[in-house]
């Protein structure tokens, strides 16, 4: 009995994946598919010089990615997909390609195209000029932002994760929201990268990718612990991109003095002494600032820091807030933090570790109105290892 149950599981899976495939398929002959373009891997060769070295943009957790240029002169980018396990086939990887094709927002980054010939999975993007926020915030770019770009950044941010995460056909949590996701046109208008991703990887490569392997400290502490995934993950790591782009640094700095090395929790240390304009990048004064909007932005990174993912605001939520739709009315409870001497003597904390001192997830939701600072979310709040 338990040999037939089990035997039967892939037998509709195979039912259900062989009828995915003859549906795209037919819409591949039919030409429902005209909204993405194929491009041969010889195009892509060519586009960006034999996938050059001087075209590599960058090489994250999925492949690498090379800027090239099409024979009609439009720039693009090409994102090699590596691939360590068996992966879909061709069909299926066109029924996701075209899913995620569809997607459409102004604060989304437009996948143009894919290629897929033999082993080879590449994917299409628009190019954008101003790169990735990362290089602007704190890396080798020597822009400078001014608050109201900044704002803008956050602001489309916020609305590009609130189609993906309650406006679009399909609900997508994007799982790897960090600056270096978040790209930039040419007027410095955000458009969110790699959404979608996930679906193109096995389930247990996709959890791997370089959240894990890199910093914690883009991810929610649920996903962390129990690999609890829904849009609240998303929404924590928006508020630590949030202080960054704020405080004009990354969120893991160990060469600042040890109280300010963690920014979120440097950011609550400040808010609990209500000195929260000491976050802001001192090169902002240059062109001034509304500090009434910069605090009611940290407050609602603050916000989405919170422990518990239901007390973390919906993105339409923080939209509202960020546009004065809504009143600011809850104060936040006191981030997760990890304990500072176990990540810097242990690289490989486990999951299971950090879970043993994380009891605050299995308690209930604390109350809204309690005050910030009380000592029941200080206890609770806080990761002990
Ligand atoms: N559409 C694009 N236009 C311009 N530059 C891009 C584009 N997509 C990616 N890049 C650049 O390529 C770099 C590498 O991107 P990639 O997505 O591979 O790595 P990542 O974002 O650092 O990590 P992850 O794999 O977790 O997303 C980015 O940091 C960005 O600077
Ligand atoms: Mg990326």
């Amino acid at each position: 009995m338990f040999a037939n149950s089990y035997c039967g599981v892939p037998e509709i899976c195979q039912t259900t994946t062989a009828r995915k495939v003859r549906q795209a398929k037919r819409q591949l002959q039919s030409g429902k598919l005209e909204t993405i373009s194929y491009f041969s891997f010889r195009t892509l060769k060519e586009a960006s010089k034999n996938f050059h070295e001087c075209n590599l943009l960058g090489k994250g957790g999925f492949g690498p990615v090379y800027r090239g240029k099409l024979q009609d002169g439009r720039l693009v980018a090409i994102k090699k997909l590596s691939f360590e396990k068996s992966h879909q086939g061709e069909a299926e990887f066109l029924a996701e390609v075209r899913m995620i094709t569809s997607i459409q927002h102004k604060n989304l980054v437009r996948l143009l195209g894919c290629c897929c010939e033999g082993p080879q999975r590449v994917l299409v993007y628009e190019y954008m000029k101003n790169r990735s926020l990362d290089r602007i915030i704190y890396g080798k770019s020597n822009q400078y932002l001014n608050w109201k770009t900044r704002f803008q950044i956050i602001l489309g941010i916020a609305r590009g994760l609130q189609y993906l995460h309650e406006e679009s056909h399909i609900r997508i949590v994007h799982r790897d929201i960090k600056a270096s996701n978040i790209l930039l046109d040419g007027n410095f208008q955000p458009k969110i990268g790699d959404f979608g991703l996930a679906r193109f990887f096995p389930e247990d490569q996709a959890y791997l990718s370089t959240t894990f392997a890199g910093t914690l400290g883009y991810t929610a502490p649920e996903y962390v612990i129990r690999g609890e995934l829904s849009e609240k993950a998303d929404i924590y790591s928006f508020g630590v991109v949030v202080l960054e782009i704020i405080s004009g640094r990354r969120n893991t700095d160990l060469t600042l003095s040890s109280e300010t090395q963690y920014l979120p929790e440097y950011a609550w240390k400040l808010y609990e002494r209500s000195k929260m304009i000491n976050l802001i990048d001192p090169r902002m004064q240059k062109d001034g600032f509304s500090v009434r909007e910069v605090m009611k932005t940290i407050h609602v990174a603050l916000l989405c820091l919170q422990p518990l993912p239901d007390i973390r605001p919906a993105m339409s939520e923080i939209v509202a807030m960020l546009t004065w739709k809504a009143e600011m009315v809850k104060s936040p409870i006191k981030p997760a933090f990890l304990d500072r001497r176990r990540r810097e003597n242990d690289e490989n904390v486990s999951r299971e570790t950090i879970s043993n001192g994380f009891p605050s997830l299995e308690t209930e939701s604390p109350s809204l109105t309690q005050p910030p600072n009380s000592r029941e979310f200080d206890v609770k709040g806080e990761i002990i290892v």
